[in-house]
């Protein structure tokens, strides 16, 4: 890439937000495609012919080569040996965590322990392991910075255990992301070692930190590595990884068979033999017209340079949370409260927060997304499937929560109300590869013109549809 400013890619590549008016703060939700990614896509297309990869026949063998391509791609750019990782292509990171869950060997020995702040894709494993009998323990994240202790992590992969009766048995799973979805938070990956050290496998959600930042497998050594493509890259969506360690992954016990994953199988002597490498875990057929643009994206960041992107992330998130918590109302009161790290260290690009009124009320998340859109600003509202996180910033405590399985609310808003929440959801800003100055100005242009000095109300709002 050379000397080129990332100033000018956004209107070499990404000018289509200029073009239309955009002011795209949801990096978060999905990576923006560059207009040569596209191009690429095409040329591909239009250049050969690809079939099925499951046969041996030319135009298979064309689509079996660049599967094949990538897969090293994702490999070099984690820095990972092909002999210690495998590379299994999945629909997105909820779809490589689910392989995880629903194969990894839970019993009544082991648990699985999660910090509050994961993704519903990953808090949902709780669900496997409790069907086995493992105990599901959950680190909480503490205020005001929504980060998870060292101490309390220590304690919960250090409580006393029943010892495993076979040898390859683990203590059980730790599961965190890299980087939050709702805070920004970034967590030691220095923990990968220590739960390593205390018996345990560790899966490591890097969904959200990809984007901004490079994981260096030959440095840390997660068992398994789940990631959305189109979060890092914008295009293509429906493509995701599991990255696991070969050793870890033959310790998991998978719970069926499918096209694509057996060496042979009889219906008649009800047996089959799964193959032995990451097809094992490849169920059906492959996007093969999709995954070739997987390599495609990972050239384009390199050739960018993941530490640029990650330097100019920072120095915009730096400014953004510097000017976002200085705004104030004319009786001298704050009109944001942030939710989680309020400076720049072991965070990334995604802010969330509220608006305040003169009065210290929270402003309602539905009237921002509503005014915000109308404005031509794409964020997001709620809890971005991240129920831990958003229990940590509004001070559901468990004691706040006992008895809420009870409660059985038919909507978020009866919800709400059972738990005498005026408001019930966070407005999330996040910035990666294409970010400016100008969207930064944009947003806070937005907030001060329409927030300040205004008190809050909640009439003529949309029920919400979903937390
Ligand atoms: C941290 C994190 N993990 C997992 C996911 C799930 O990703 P997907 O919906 O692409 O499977 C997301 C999506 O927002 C995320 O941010």
């Amino acid at each position: 890439m050379g000397s080129i400013q990332l100033e000018e890619l956004r209107t070499a590549e990404y000018g289509y937000l200029d073009r239309d008016g955009h002011v795209y703060l949801d990096y978060a939700g999905a990576g923006l495609a560059a207009d040569c990614q596209l191009r690429a896509h095409e040329k591909r297309l239009r250049a050969a012919v690809f079939g099925n990869p499951h046969s041996e026949n030319p135009t298979s063998a064309a689509s079996t080569a660049l599967v094949e391509s990538a897969r090293g791609a994702v490999l070099r750019h984690l820095n990972a040996a092909s002999g210690e990782y495998a590379v299994i292509f999945t629909p997105n990171a909820t779809g490589a965590s689910r392989l995880v869950g629903e194969a990894y060997r839970f019993d009544s020995h082991s648990r699985l322990v999660l910090t509050a702040d994961n993704h519903n894709s990953v808090v949902g494993l709780r669900e496997f392991a409790r069907r086995r009998g493992a105990r599901t323990v959950s680190v909480p994240v503490r205020p005001p910075d929504l980060r998870v202790g060292d101490t309390a992590l220590a304690e919960a992969l250090t409580t006393p255990w029943a010892p495993p009766t076979v040898t390859d048995r683990r203590r059980g799973l730790l599961a965190y992301p890299a980087q939050s979805n709702f805070t920004g938070v970034q967590h030691p990956l220095g923990w990968i070692d220590r739960a390593h050290a205390r018996g345990y496998d560790v899966l490591l959600d890097a969904a959200a930190f990809l984007p901004t930042n490079s994981l260096d497998l030959a440095a840390v050594q997660p068992d398994f590595v789940v990631m959305s493509w189109y979060k890092v890259f914008g295009y293509p969506t429906g493509v995701g990884c599991l990255v696991a360690r070969r050793e870890a992954l033959a310790r998991l016990r998978r719970p069926w068979f499918s096209g694509g994953t057996i060496v042979a199988v009889s219906v008649e002597a009800d047996w089959h033999r799964l193959t032995d490498d990451e097809t094992a875990f490849e169920d059906g057929t492959l996007n093969f017209l999709s995954i070739p643009d997987v390599e495609v994206g990972l050239d384009w960041v390199r050739s960018i340079g993941t530490d640029r992107i990650h330097r100019r992330v920072g120095v915009l998130t730096a400014e953004l949370l510097g000017r976002l918590t200085g705004l104030r109302h004319g009786n001298g009161a704050p009109m944001v409260r942030i939710y989680g790290p309020a400076d720049d260290r072991d965070r990334g690009g995604t802010v969330s927060l509220n608006l305040l009124d003169p009065g210290g009320l929270l402003v309602d998340e539905r009237l921002v997304a509503a005014e915000s859109a109308a404005a031509g600003i794409s964020l997001r509202t709620g809890c971005f499937c991240n129920p831990g996180a958003g229990e940590g910033a509004f001070d559901l405590t468990g004691e706040r929560l006992e008895g809420s399985r009870r409660w059985g609310a038919a909507s978020v808003d009866e919800y709400l109300a059972r738990l005498g929440m005026r408001t019930g959801g966070a407005v999330r800003v996040s910035l990666g590869l294409a970010s400016n100055l100008a969207d930064v100005d944009r947003f806070l242009d937005f907030v001060d013109s329409t927030y300040r000095d205004r008190p809050a109300a909640t009439e003529g709002l949309e029920p919400r549809r979903r937390c």
